[in-house]
């Protein structure tokens, strides 16, 4: 019987921490340039900052046409995971890249640009760890 106890609760705290770990993807980002907070899992940013969504497309058509594998336009291969959320809103937020400069981002509007970056900071490394989570309350 109280073995059945144990058991019991040690499959509730399971799967409670895996719950915890699902919900700990970033919820809200602050955009440094429109000093927006952006609200990411309700509405129309939870659908453009998923794969399928206008962020996740853009990325896809217009950054990965150089930054794929083994690409030979000299970009480093790109992906989400390749940097952590912070780094990501870094990245559009200072325009440091050389293809920030020379105009390689120009096709997109500044709404696109900040779609791209929802997509990568919603789905970069470590957003499943609680502690890497939202960057705006
Ligand atoms: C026309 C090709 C091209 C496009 C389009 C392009 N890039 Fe790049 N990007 C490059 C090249 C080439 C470099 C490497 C420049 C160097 O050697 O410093 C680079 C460098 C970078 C870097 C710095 C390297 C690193 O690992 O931190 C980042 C970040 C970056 N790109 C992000 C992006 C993002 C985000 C997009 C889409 C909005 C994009 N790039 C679109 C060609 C491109």
């Amino acid at each position: 019987m109280s073995k059945n106890i144990i058991i019991l609760c040690t499959v509730c705290i399971v799967t409670g921490m895996m719950a915890s770990v699902i919900q700990a993807r970033p919820a809200k980002r602050l955009d440094e340039r429109t000093q927006m907070c952006r609200i990411l899992n309700e509405g129309k940013l939870d659908w453009e900052s998923e794969p399928w969504g206008r962020g996740g497309q853009k990325f896809q058509e217009v950054c990965k046409s150089c930054h794929s594998r083994n690409n030979d336009k000299g970009a480093p291969f790109l992906h989400a995971e390749s940097k952590m959320s912070n780094g990501w809103n870094r990245v559009f937020a200072k325009r440091r890249a050389q293809c920030a400069k020379d105009g390689s981002w120009g096709v997109l509007s500044e709404e696109d640009l900040q779609f791209v970056n929802d997509y990568l900071f919603r789905n970069a490394a470590w957003t499943y760890d609680p502690y890497d989570a939202d960057s705006c309350g």
